[in-house]
């Protein structure tokens, strides 16, 4: 029988189909090391508050610090029969340090214990996925710079829109990035380290005993032991981040995508990031981006899950909360690999300029710019909009490119075109160049 933290009032054990359905340790055991920095962080409290002696204290001190040690080492093994990580580690502290363990619990409860946990467990994975938001951002600048002079069609609704640089548009999913790590940098610092709520009603010891700080870390009693225990918000947001991370991933990856396919073929992805199949031998399908783009729905899932477990909760702590662990986890790691995967696949991704040239050639794509033209020589816009409209149907009607009509044809649309002038317009780099509404560095 592993040692409950609740014994004393129960005359039976509990229905072991109960007892594995309340377990949460197959997951939770991911706290280990923040349950154990915790522990640690109330162990001076004790200290503070009297309820320890300086001795007493290092011992549980040291016992808890070879635990440390050993998750550190990898070489540390939750009990899975325990109820969680919380019980778990308190059972294994009592095997070193034996009946002084049963000090460590005065004036705590897992309630607040688990927000302890995971607020620091959060802390640190959004150090990670913010590092890493950084490295992937780095590679698309990168990717950017060493084409920099390199212009792509772009689109709207799928359709051929006007040129654009490829780095504005490398660059495009920087800001998006940047904008995600500002997010999880933003919910990390709203996170406040604090212990003293006890159950929900708070603790005997004074709240400045609660004033610490460990590791650089802040510690500090809660303004509100209620909310304190019952807020999950923290999850939500993450969760809520990490979907819009994982929407900008995504769409990223169906960029790529379709600048892979041999229709667009802008692009060359790096064996390493494809699989091909058993049954075509020619394919080279991109799955890794196609699953990127498939996880959103787990995080989008991930998300909605969290807010229906919250929905409707009465103060303070209810065991559904236990059920916002899995999702958070789950969306945690899916990002920080993600990220990864698509760090490897944008270094090592190639431009095919040959291809994209042959693209930029549609005459549509410089529409825009005729129009521009006619409006330099004092035509209304919407007038300019009209006739280049009626140049580009007549050119897709009769199979003619604008490029080689005669002056006279075109002057039939308009007297202010010269033919000269419009020639020197069909080129990508005149063309976003013309752009100066774009601040360039
Ligand atoms: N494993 C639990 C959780 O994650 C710890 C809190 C249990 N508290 C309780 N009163 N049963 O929420």
């Amino acid at each position: 029988m592993v040692k409950k933290l609740w014994g004393g009032r129960f005359t039976k054990e509990a229905d072991p189909l109960v007892e594995k359905f309340s377990r949460s340790i197959q997951y939770d055991h991911k706290l280990a090391k923040y349950d154990i920095f915790g522990s640690i962080a109330h162990v001076q409290v004790l200290k503070k508050a009297g309820y320890l002696k300086p001795s007493e204290a290092g011992r549980l001190t040291r016992a808890l610090g070879a635990i440390f040690a050993a998750v550190n080492r990898g070489e540390f093994k939750y009990d899975h029969k325990a109820e969680d990580i919380h019980t778990d580690i308190q059972n294994k502290l009592q095997g070193v340090v034996g009946d002084l363990a049963l000090k460590l619990h005065t004036a705590r409860s897992r309630n607040d214990q688990v927000v302890f946990a995971v607020k620091s467990y959060c802390k640190t994975e959004l150090a990670k996925l913010i590092a890493r938001i950084d490295v992937l951002g780095d590679a698309l600048s990168k990717l950017a710079i060493d084409n920099k002079k390199l212009v792509l069609p772009g689109f709207t609704h799928m359709q051929h829109a006007q040129p654009v640089y490829a780095k504005d548009y490398l660059n495009a999913y920087v800001h998006m990035l940047t904008r995600d790590a500002g997010r999880l940098a933003a919910i990390s610092d709203s996170m406040k380290l604090t212990m003293g709520a006890g159950a929900l009603a708070g603790t005997p010891v004074a709240f400045g005993a609660y004033d610490l700080a460990m590791n650089g870390v802040k510690i500090g009693a809660p303004a509100n032991s209620l909310d304190s225990v019952s807020d999950r918000d923290f999850v939500i947001e993450i969760l809520s981040a990490l979907s819009i991370a994982g929407m900008h991933l995504s769409r990223l990856a169906e960029d790529f995508v379709i600048w892979s396919t041999k229709e667009f073929d802008f692009i060359e992805i790096d064996e390493a990031f494809c699989t091909g199949s058993s049954l075509m031998p020619q394919k080279k399908n991109a799955d890794s981006l196609e699953l990127i783009r498939g996880r959103t729905g787990q995080l989008y899932g991930n998300l909605v899950n969290v807010l229906t477990v919250m929905k409707g909760l009465p103060l303070t702590y209810n065991r559904d909360m236990q059920c916002d662990k899995e999702p958070l986890f789950s969306s945690i790691e899916t990002v920080l690999t993600e990220l990864e995967i698509l760090t490897g696949l944008v270094r090592t991704l190639k431009f095919n300029k040959t291809k994209i040239e042959e693209h930029l050639e549609d005459e549509s794509l410089y529409a825009t710019d005729l129009v521009y033209y006619l409006v330099g020589k004092s035509v209304p816009f919407k007038t300019a909009h009209t006739i280049v409209g009626k140049l580009i149907r007549y050119s897709i009607e009769n199979d003619l490119e604008i490029k080689s009509m005669a002056p006279a044809e075109l002057e039939k649309f308009s007297s202010k075109f010269d033919r000269e002038e419009i020639l020197k317009l069909f080129n990508p780099r005149v063309s976003v160049e013309a752009k100066r509404s774009i601040k360039r560095k």
